[in-house]
């Protein structure tokens, strides 16, 4: 009875949930330690880091299968084929490697409004308080990698810079993936944005690895100094076995 009434008389005042006491209970029964961890900057730089992860495997596998250029027109459209075969689990990869994508780029966004949250004076520029960034040209180069992502898909994917890639098929009737490709690189100016957005995808992964580490609190003395080298040589792999492709195309190479 008194517990009723009590509770019928109970109301919880209007900023309940501010109250320290009070929101440490709802805290943890309603959001959970990890609903918070993943609110917190700590949460946001390790999304950060699994999803950059990710997302420089989906590179290396992309880089090393247009790498096959080099091996011919048979190699690349049977390669093209093959994955375009896979079907519904395509669309599976395809779905999650934008989800991996969007969680990367919105927990840097998260990162950036709390970094600005935590500013001293507005206006205090000139020195970086990225708690989380090898620096500020991380955030202006993973903007430029996405403008060049949104125009890559337009281009080779979509084809809507070019609809006449869509009709190139080779004689077995498949896709003529490897004549797209020239075709596309032949094109000086447009081989000159690849080129410049592939210096910038280099640079956003030499920081971009070796902070990841630091993300996910692989801090070991002896292992530091490999850990500093990776991000710069994967940045220089991935950017040079990339720009190889428009390269070889523009010295005649790849015709
Ligand atoms: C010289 C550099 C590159 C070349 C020649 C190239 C080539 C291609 C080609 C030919 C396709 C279409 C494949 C097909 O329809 O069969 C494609 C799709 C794609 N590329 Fe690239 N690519 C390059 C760089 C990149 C980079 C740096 C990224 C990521 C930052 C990237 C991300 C993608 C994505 C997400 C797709 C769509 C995959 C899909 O359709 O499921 N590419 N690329």
């Amino acid at each position: 009875m008194r517990l009723t009434a009590c509770a019928r008389n109970y109301t919880l005042p209007p900023d309940w949930s501010k109250n320290p006491k009070v929101s440490g209970f709802f805290g943890e029964h309603f959001m959970g330690r990890f609903a918070k961890v993943l609110q917190s900057s700590i949460g946001a730089k390790v999304a950060m880091a699994v999803t950059g992860i990710l997302l420089v495997l989906f590179i290396i596998a992309h880089m090393l299968g247009n790498l096959l250029m080099f091996a011919g027109p048979e190699a690349t459209n049977a390669y093209a084929k093959g994955l375009k075969d896979l079907g519904a689990l395509l669309w599976v990869a395809r779905i999650g490697l934008l989800v991996v994508f969007l969680v990367h780029i919105g927990s840097a966004l998260r990162l950036w409004r709390m970094n600005q949250a935590a500013r001293p004076q507005a206006y205090a520029v000139s020195e970086s308080t990225m708690v989380t960034y090898a620096g500020r040209s991380i955030v202006l180069t993973g903007l430029l990698v996405l403008a060049f992502a949104a125009y890559h898909l337009l281009h080779f994917t979509l084809f809507a810079t070019n609809p006449e890639f869509a009709q190139l098929h080779d004689a077995q009737g498949r896709h003529d993936v490897y004549r797209m490709v020239v075709l596309g690189f032949g094109n000086t100016a447009v081989s000159g944005v690849y080129l410049v957005s592939m210096i910038l995808l280099g640079l956003h992964l030499s920081h971009g690895v070796t902070s990841l580490f630091q993300s996910l609190g692989i801090n070991n003395p002896s292992y530091n100094p490999l850990i500093k080298r990776l991000g710069p040589w994967s940045g220089v792999i991935v950017a040079v076995g990339f720009m190889a492709i428009p390269l070889a195309v523009l010295a005649g190479v790849l015709k």
